[in-house]
């Protein structure tokens, strides 16, 4: 192994594994490829951006041709997928560009791989393909139920991968995480888009009763939980990356609140997301066995995290402009309007 490329890298969680990888392993290069959607941002990646074992190239995994390229002028041996529409509200919105991506982009970025002969594919996936659990914890071998169009295509992806593997013998590993949080995370996730909104005494839209459960992962875990199923992980095999912290949305709003000293009348009861899932939550035990182990604890991650968003504000204020606004007056405009009825 001494190319990897790494699909998505400008995204929130796809960055934070270039950052850490970067520094961490000297001796391999890393090739950072991305479409830069609304979602990508190339500042997530000024923190390496003059590291020698690291290039930026523009591109979208479901162009055949500028993928070829790029895996042959980098002679590429190794791929870790994070390119993806991720957002469920979006994919409720506008679908499209989540079956292209999440499901098409992945099949021709994976054969493309297979026609240049690479060794291992990462194919980083989410809790979300087991879709709603009452009660209890998905285990990796449980049937696949996704309930959203962002759910479903990355189901699809999953789903293509394991057939490359099983029809053409491609050395593919997966992993599901569970909700991720951290800097650098697109603010329009529950997380960052609530701190932010609340640092500006917005309102923060809860969807239905705000009793939904979240299983909540800081995202340098998620990054070491991909890196062990990456060199560790058994060919063909998929690990649930589990943060084993199970939160309601409304608690989580508390805490943001309480940190930053705004009063809850901020909190704003919407209607309901549609179809919206009320409970996801993992064991990762299969991981666990390979030696990985979570460093942080919720509370202090959490703190970190609103802290950083308070102390970066030129990161975020300009994200919060243009398609973003489109985008919340889409989403927000009628439901806060029901609301203040
Ligand atoms: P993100 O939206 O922040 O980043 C996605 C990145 O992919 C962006 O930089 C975007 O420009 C890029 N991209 C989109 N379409 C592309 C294409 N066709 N070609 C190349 N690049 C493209 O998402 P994220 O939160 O960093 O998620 C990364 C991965 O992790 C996704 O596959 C997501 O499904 C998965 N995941 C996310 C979470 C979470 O809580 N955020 C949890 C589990 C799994
Ligand atoms: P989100 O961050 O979109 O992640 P996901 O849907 O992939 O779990 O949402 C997390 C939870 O927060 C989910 O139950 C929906 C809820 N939520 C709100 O109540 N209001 C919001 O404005 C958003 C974005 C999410």
């Amino acid at each position: 192994m001494k190319n990897i490329l790494v699909t998505g890298a400008a995204g929130f969680i796809g960055s934070a594994f270039v950052r850490y990888m970067v520094e961490k392993y000297p001796q391999y290069n890393f090739i950072a490829y991305d479409k830069l959607t609304y979602a990508g941002n190339i500042d997530n990646l000024l923190p390496v951006s003059d590291e020698e074992n690291y290039r930026f190239e523009r591109g979208d995994i479901a162009e055949r041709g500028a993928v070829r390229r790029t895996l042959q002028t980098h002679q590429i041996d190794t791929v870790v997928n994070f390119a993806a529409e991720s957002h469920v509200d979006r994919s409720i919105l506008a679908p499209d560009e989540f079956v292209m991506t999440n499901t098409v982009g992945v099949h021709i970025l994976l054969d493309e791989c297979r026609l240049h002969g690479i060794g291992r594919f990462v194919q980083v996936s989410t809790d979300e393909v087991y879709g709603d659990i009452e009660t209890g914890f998905s285990v990796e071998s449980d049937p696949f139920a996704p309930n959203s169009p962002y759910a479903a295509s990355k189901a699809g992806g999953e789903l293509i991968v394991r057939a490359y593997h099983i029809t053409h013998g491609m050395d593919v590993v997966v992993t599901r995480g569970s909700n991720t949080f951290g800097p650098y995370q697109y603010p329009e996730k529950i997380l960052p888009f609530f701190v932010t909104e609340a640092i500006d005494d917005n309102l923060l839209p809860l969807y239905g009763d705000g009793t939904q459960v979240r299983d909540w992962l800081y995202v340098e875990d998620h990054v070491t939980g991909i890196e062990t199923a990456l060199f560790k992980g058994k060919s063909g095999e998929a690990y649930n990356v589990a943060g084993e912290n199970q939160q309601r949305n409304i608690d989580i709003t508390h805490r943001i609140l309480k940190q930053l000293g705004k009063p809850e009348t901020l909190i704003k009861h919407v209607p309901d997301r549609e179809g919206h899932d009320r409970r996801y939550a993992m064991n990762c035990d299969k991981l666990r066995a390979l030696g990985w182990q979570r460093k942080y604890t919720f509370d202090d991650a959490l703190e970190a995290t609103v802290r950083w968003y308070q102390q970066n504000e030129w990161w975020w204020r300009k994200i919060k402009t243009g398609e973003y606004l489109e985008y919340y007056k889409r989403q927000y405009a009628a439901r806060l309007a029901a609301a203040q009825e």
